[in-house]
C-alpha cells in the first residue's frame, strides 16, 4: 500500500466495507468501482461549493477510466438536506432511467453524504453508494456508520434509515480548502472521540495541538485514522444504535439543545458540540464524578484550538427547555453521557435539573 494511505475495515458481515484515507487517493480508488457495479454510468451528488473545488477533477478521473458521470448539485448548507431535494434528485434519476446497479457517489460534507445516502437507499430499493467526504466532520463522523437522513420541519434527521456505503474514500487533500471555522467545528468531534477513547489519543492531540491547527499532513492522517477506528469499533458493536452507540452523543445532549435554542443559525454543529462538551465536563465536575484537573486540561486544549466553550447567558432557559426530556417520567428526566475521566464515560439520568441549570449558568457566565 502507498505510504500515507490507510485502509480501515468496517466489519458488518455482508454490509462490510473499507474506508480509505490518504492524500489524492481518488485516481487509485476509482478502479475499485468495477467491483461494485458493471455500469458505466455514475451518478454524483455534491454541493456547488465542493463541486467548484473538486467536481471537475472527479469528473475527469471518471471519464479517463471510461465512466459516464453525471452530477446533481445542491446548494451548500443544512437547508438543502430536505425531503424535497431527495424527491427532486430521485426524479432526475428516474428520468435518466438509471439502473438499480448504478453507483452513487457523495462528494461533500455531511449534508451531501446524508442526503445522497438517503437517496441511494430509496432508489429502486437501494443502489451502491460511495462516500467521498470532504469535511473533517464528514471524514471522522458522518461518513462512517451508515446513518442517512433528511431533515423535516419538525426536526433534524427525522426521516432516515441505516444504509451502509460500499466504500468511503476520504481524501485528505480536500481538507486544504476547508475554512478554519469548519476545521475547528470538526475538531470538537475529534476531542469527543479522545474523551471516549483514552489518554493516549488525548496526549497525541495535546502534543500536536498546533500542527493540527495547521493541518500538518502526517499528524492529521493519524488523527483522522484514530477517530475512524474509534467510531468503527462502536458501530461494529451497535450498528443500529440500540445501546452502545449512544456514547457517541457525548456533548450532544447540550449541543443539540443549544443548536435548537439558536434556531440552527448561530453555531456550526461542531461548535455547539464544543460547548456541549464543556457542559458535560462541568456537570460531571459538579457531581464530583471527574477530577477538576482533567476538566482544566481539556478546556486548555479547547482554548488552544479556539473552540467556543461558553454561550450567552440569555440562552440558558431556552437550552434547558430544549434538553430532550422523557415526557413520560415525572420531573422529565434527561439522559446525559458524562465523562468520568479521559476514556471513561457513563450514561446518567435523574440528575436534578437545578444542578444542570446551575452548571449552564456557570458556563454562560464565562462570556
Ligand atoms: N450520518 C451521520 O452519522 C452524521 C453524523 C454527524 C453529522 N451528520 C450530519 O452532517 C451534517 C453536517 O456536515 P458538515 O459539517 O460536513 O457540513 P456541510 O456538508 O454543510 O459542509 C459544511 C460547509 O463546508 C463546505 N465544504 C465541504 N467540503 C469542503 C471543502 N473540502 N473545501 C471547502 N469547503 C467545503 C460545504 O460546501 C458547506 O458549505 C449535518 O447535516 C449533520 O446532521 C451526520
Ligand atoms: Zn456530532
Amino acid at each position: 500500500m502507498k505510504e500515507g494511505l490507510r485502509k480501515i475495515e468496517i466489519d458488518l458481515g455482508e454490509r462490510s466495507y473499507s474506508i480509505y484515507l490518504g492524500y489524492d487517493l481518488l485516481p487509485q480508488r476509482i478502479a475499485d468501482l468495477a467491483g461494485f457495479s458493471r455500469e458505466k454510468e455514475v451518478f454524483i451528488i455534491s454541493d456547488t461549493q465542493v463541486n467548484s473545488f473538486y467536481g471537475k477533477r472527479l469528473e475527469d478521473l471518471l471519464l479517463q477510466q471510461g465512466y459516464q458521470p453525471s452530477f446533481y448539485l445542491i446548494k451548500p448548507g443544512e437547508e438543502a438536506k430536505t425531503w424535497d431535494n431527495a424527491e427532486k434528485i430521485l426524479d432526475v434519476m428516474l428520468t435518466k432511467n438509471l439502473s438499480r446497479k448504478v453507483p452513487l457517489l457523495a462528494l461533500g460534507g455531511g449534508v451531501v453524504g446524508d442526503l445522497a445516502g438517503f437517496v441511494a437507499a430509496l432508489y429502486k430499493r437501494g443502489i451502491p453508494f460511495i462516500q467521498i467526504p470532504t469535511t473533517l466532520l464528514a471524514q471522522v463522523d458522518s461518513s462512517v456508520g451508515g446513518k442517512v437522513a433528511v431533515n423535516h420541519s419538525r426536526g433534524k434527521n427525522l426521516l432516515g434509515t441505516f444504509y451502509q456505503p460500499r466504500a468511503v474514500w476520504a481524501d485528505l487533500m480536500t481538507l486544504e480548502t476547508l475554512s478554519m471555522r469548519e476545521w475547528r467545528a470538526g475538531l470538537a468531534e475529534v476531542l469527543k472521540y479522545a474523551l471516549l477513547d483514552g489518554r493516549e489519543f488525548f496526549l497525541f492531540l495535546q502534543e500536536n495541538a498546533e500542527a493540527i491547527l495547521e493541518k500538518k499532513p502526517a499528524v492529521i492522517l493519524s488523527m483522522i485514522e484514530q477517530c475512524i477506528l474509534i467510531k468503527a469499533e462502536i458501530v461494529q458493536k451497535d450498528e443500529r444504535d440500540e445501546g452502545l452507540r449512544n456514547i457517541l452523543n457525548l456533548g450532544h445532549t447540550f449541543g443539540h439543545a443549544l443548536e435548537k435554542a439558536t434556531n440552527f443559525q448561530k453555531y456550526r454543529h461542531g461548535e455547539a458540540v464544543a460547548v456541549g462538551l464543556v457542559a458535560a465536563l462541568k456537570l460531571a465536575e459538579a457531581l464530583q464524578m471527574i477530577n477538576s484537573v482533567v476538566v482544566a486540561e481539556v478546556l486548555c486544549l479547547m482554548q488552544k484550538w479556539g473552540l467556543p466553550f461558553s454561550f450567552s447567558s440569555a440562552l440558558v432557559d431556552d437550552v434547558l427547555r430544549f434538553l430532550p426530556a422523557d415526557k413520560k417520567v415525572e420531573n422529565q428526566e434527561v439522559h446525559f453521557i458524562l465523562p468520568m475521566g479521559i476514556g471513561e464515560v457513563v450514561a446518567k439520568k435523574g440528575i436534578p435539573m437545578e444542578i444542570v441549570g446551575d452548571v449552564l449558568k456557570q458556563i454562560s457566565d464565562i462570556v
